[in-house]
């Protein structure tokens, strides 16, 4: 059976060996007030191999002994996925990475005007590449993967972007990132960006790190690939600095089931991979949250039900069970006799058409008077009916 069905006009991008490398454990973490475990962390790094993400960015290893610590305990787990470590351009960090025992790195350096003011006391572009080039070139003796950051990315001038990149190429970079630090790129503006930058580079991958402070994280992330990135980085639940990252189940999804792209990943964890991420970083997600809320695949009105029990596409884009979702009918005022025959039929109940059509009546007056009609408020009112 088919489990999607979507716009006919959506492009079908034909994006190739394209891949995710996802920040929960470092942009993350670094949601204000969220702290994970070790037994969290090595907990999510787990799911995440279990869903097929090539690199996972486990954490800023300078930070603290104990990240240390932690990083270097899901490096050694044997995960499929590549081990990545963050450091600053700074050979203190990238000792700190290699005592991991770390895949590769990802080091960063900030390259926009305000930046280089206000963070670096005027240092001037050359100076920053200087110090990038140095941080490429120590980390590739060290035969790291290594993917060059450039900090503020969409707010540096094209000509700066391209000048330091091409030298973090040169050093022997195997990735550069365009961080789109404060999510003010647009989707025109990413695709620009990757596409200047690809006309530049050599061999070196492109990597997008966008941020969602216009709620423009993922179609970013997206035109950044259309524009020439392979790499895209991401959060369980978009969760990160501020409005957080790019979220990896929106990703993932718009990616698969709008532009045909073919990721090959084990989508059907993603909803425990999102619960588990609510958990330990006790950030709630809304209940309409796309893809993963838990009332996404809720059906209420009686139109809407009476289709979906014939055929769930008619309003779904997709079928919940493939990401481990689960489809609800709710009863309320809106519901029709199909809606409450199926529910019935669902918890064993038989009833005859006089009772059936009380019960509808019953529901609807229950739900007016302000009562949610969960399981047990419906038993209540069957029981009722049928006692008469
Ligand atoms: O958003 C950002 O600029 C970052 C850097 C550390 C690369 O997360
Ligand atoms: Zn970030």
């Amino acid at each position: 059976m088919e489990w999607k069905c979507v716009c006919p006009y959506n492009p079908k991008l034909k994006l190739k060996d394209i891949y995710i490398y996802d920040t929960t454990l470092r942009d993350g973490e670094q949601t204000p007030g969220v702290c994970f475990t070790k037994e969290q962390k090595l907990e999510i790094a787990r799911k995440l191999d279990e869903l097929g993400i090539k690199q996972i960015e486990a954490g800023f290893p300078i930070v603290s002994d104990r990240e240390a610590e932690i990083v270097k305990t899901i490096a050694n787990e044997g995960l499929n996925a590549e081990i990545l470590g963050l450091c600053r351009a700074l050979k203190k960090d990238i000792d700190k990475a290699i005592e991991c025992d770390v895949d590769g790195i990802i080091t960063f350096i900030a390259t926009s005007p305000l930046h280089l003011k206000y963070k670096f006391n005027n240092k001037s572009l050359d100076e920053i590449l200087e110090m990038g080039v140095r941080a490429v070139e120590y980390a590739k003796e060290h035969g790291l993967f290594v993917a060059f950051s450039a900090e503020d990315a969409t707010r540096t001038p094209i000509e700066d972007l391209i000048k330091v990149h091409k030298a973090a190429e040169e050093a022997g970079a195997d990735r550069v990132h365009i961080a789109d630090t404060t999510g003010c790129a647009t989707p025109q503006s990413m695709e620009f960006i990757c596409s200047e930058l690809s006309k530049n580079l050599k061999k070196a991958h492109i990597g997008v790190h966008c941020h969602n402070d216009f709620g423009f994280a993922v179609i970013n992330s997206i035109y950044g690939l259309i524009g020439g990135a392979k790499a895209v980085s991401t959060t369980v639940n978009g969760i990160g600095e501020r409005a957080g990252n790019a979220s990896l189940e929106e990703l993932i999804m718009a990616l698969t089931v709008l532009y045909d792209v073919k990721l090959n990943l084990n989508i059907e964890v993603l909803t425990e991979l999102s619960k588990m991420i609510e958990e330990y970083s006790g950030i709630k997600l809304p209940k309409n949250k796309p893809i993963v809320g838990e009332m996404v695949f809720y059906h209420e009105s009686g139109i809407h039900v009476d289709a979906v029990i014939d055929n769930p596409l008619t309003y779904e884009p997709f079928l919940p069970e493939v990401i481990g979702q689960k489809r609800n009918i709710v009863l309320g005022k809106h519901s029709g006799c199909r809606a409450i025959a199926y529910k019935l039929k669902e918890m064993g109940i038989k009833v005859n058409k006089e009772e059936l059509c009380e019960i509808v009546k019953r529901v609807k007056e229950t739900r007016e008077k302000g009562i949610f009609i969960d399981d047990e408020v419906f038993k209540k009112i069957v029981e009722e009916v049928v006692r008469r």
